[in-house]
């Protein structure tokens, strides 16, 4: 077979995300073997022409939740599907969420999401593991799972009361862990209490469709449990990623946050750079249910330009999609209550071509800054640059030959995803994947697809990340309070 021996790319630019040039990619057993010009290569060798077109990192999509079991229903998605879904959209490396029950073993649900995702993966993949309660043998657990299964990243959940939810001093013990084995700590920033009350009062107020999920966890819910994340965080000198921000006052949270010198990453999704949250109220039902995720989408219309401007800047870092499938049957378990309405969408297959037309088409961000926040800063966060996020020597060949001028629209009638609607149904984009190469194999060229389920493999992670955690090790050595050096009160003190 062709790629056995070896793939010469011919002629493309090679975008990184510092510089961009005219090479070739010689790529051989799952390797870039070497990049530059006119390179001589053995006979036999395929040689794909990649004139007047980018040859980029493969995407990194840093958020899936492939055949979750959640709201009482199982997400349609499962490993097979959704990877083989990224490959067709030029993602080649998934990080999937371990999600243990309140009170069961972190390492338990570790091995059975590895026993589910390992024969079914066609791309390479890691795993986030979720604290959803606490207690020392959680605590215990996370040190093992950094230490001996290549886990360097924790979600805590400031929502989904009486589940997954944490309470503050649970986050500060949480939070403190990640920060003594150097893991990086991610939260679900999201008001709990006030959700809970938020549902009540919309039920009781006859809101029982799609428009009252949003209306009972406004925007404020989601910014103020930003900051307070932010805010224990920053007590413990822990650095903190915030998933899925969703709304404009969030992202302005961990924006000035950056701005005030805070150890913080924000990861927009797919959905909230390229749709909002009016959808809610739309007059069909199914539609508007199709949309439905925590935390929503937001009706603001600037929304989702403005979570492109801040991704642009660099105020936010990278680029997830929290692809989490429910089909409309399954939606519909929440037909007389929004609250049963099992939350997630799609994304996995479309996040390159949707962050390429509303961010590079229209101007806001360079080349470069797309393979930022599609696959480098992925990689240098959770420790794995420049293994991935990279086209340079010795890097993983996970490639993708990208053409900027070719046009596709999106559908739920041609995307290669199990769910039955697309949330960007209809919408044209530019930046299309015309070849995906995934561990040195063409897995996508011009439409078709070749993928092998198990192929793919898990990637282990280092803890202490360079990128994250330089300066938190440099504040630990200078900046500690000092006690006053001063002689001892000798006055009088008050008898009680
Ligand atoms: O709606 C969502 N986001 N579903 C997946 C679970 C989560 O909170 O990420
Ligand atoms: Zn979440
Ligand atoms: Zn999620």
């Amino acid at each position: 077979m062709a790629e056995s021996s070896g793939i010469l790319i011919k002629g493309g630019k090679v975008v990184n995300e510092d510089s961009s040039v005219i090479s070739d990619v010689y790529i051989q057993d799952g390797k870039i073997f070497e990049v530059g010009q006119n390179l001589q290569v053995p006979a036999g060798v395929r040689v794909i022409d990649a004139k007047d077109k980018l040859v980029i990192p493969g995407g990194i999509d840093t958020h899936t939740h492939m055949e979750l079991a959640f709201m009482g229903t199982v997400a349609v998605d499962d490993f097979y599907i959704g990877t083989k879904a990224a490959l067709a959209g030029g993602t080649t490396m998934i990080l999937d969420f371990v999600i243990p029950q309140n009170g069961k073993s972190l390492l338990e649900a570790f091995d059975r999401w590895r026993d589910t995702a390992d024969p079914k993966v066609c791309c390479d993949y890691s795993l986030h593991v979720a604290v959803t309660w606490w207690g020392e043998k959680v605590k215990q657990e996370m040190e093992t799972l950094v230490k001996e299964k290549g886990i360097n990243s924790f979600k805590m959940f400031m929502a989904y009361k009486g589940v997954f939810m944490l309470e503050d001093s649970e986050l500060y013990a949480a939070f403190s862990r990640c920060k003594e084995i150097g893991a990086i700590a991610q939260v679900h920033a999201e008001n709990g209490d006030l959700i809970a009350e938020g549902a009540k009062k919309m039920l009781s107020m006859g809101i029982t469709g799609p428009e009252g999920h949003e209306q009972c966890r406004p925007e404020e819910v989601e910014a103020e449990a930003t900051q307070r994340a932010i805010t224990i965080a920053h007590s413990v000198n822990c650095p903190l990623y915030v998933v899925h921000v969703m709304s404009k006052s969030s992202a302005k949270v961990v924006s000035n946050a950056r701005r005030d010198g805070r150890v913080v990453f924000g990861e927009p999704i797919a959905a909230g750079l390229g749709t909002n949250g009016s959808h809610y109220w739309h007059k069909d039902w199914a539609h508007a249910a199709s949309f439905v995720m925590g935390p929503p989408l937001r009706p603001d219309p600037s929304t989702p330009g403005y979570l492109m401007d801040l991704l642009a800047n660099d105020d936010l870092s990278v680029t997830g999609t929290d692809n989490c499938t429910f089909s409309i049957c399954q939606k519909a378990l929440g037909k007389d209550d929004f609250t049963k309405i099992p939350n997630g969408v799609n994304g996995v297959e479309d996040r390159m071509s949707v962050i390429w037309e509303k961010g590079v088409h229209s101007g806001k961000m360079d080349e470069n800054r797309f393979v930022a926040v599609t696959s480098s800063n992925a990689a240098k966060i959770f420790n794995f640059y420049p293994q991935k996020g990279r086209i340079a020597k010795g890097s993983d060949a996970d490639v993708v030959i990208w053409d900027p001028k070719l046009t596709r629209k999106i559908s739920a009638k041609t995307h290669h995803q199990a769910v039955d609607y697309n949330i960007f149904e209809g919408m044209e984009c530019h930046g299309v994947p015309v070849v995906t190469i995934s561990r040195g194999k063409v897995v996508y060229e011009d439409g078709r697809l070749n993928v092998t389920a198990g192929a793919g493999r898990f990637i282990h992670r280092q803890p202490f990340s360079d990128f994250v955690y330089k300066r938190i090790k440099q504040r630990d050595q200078v900046c500690q309070p000092v006690a006053v050096d001063r002689k001892p009160y000798e006055g009088k003190v008050v008898s009680i």
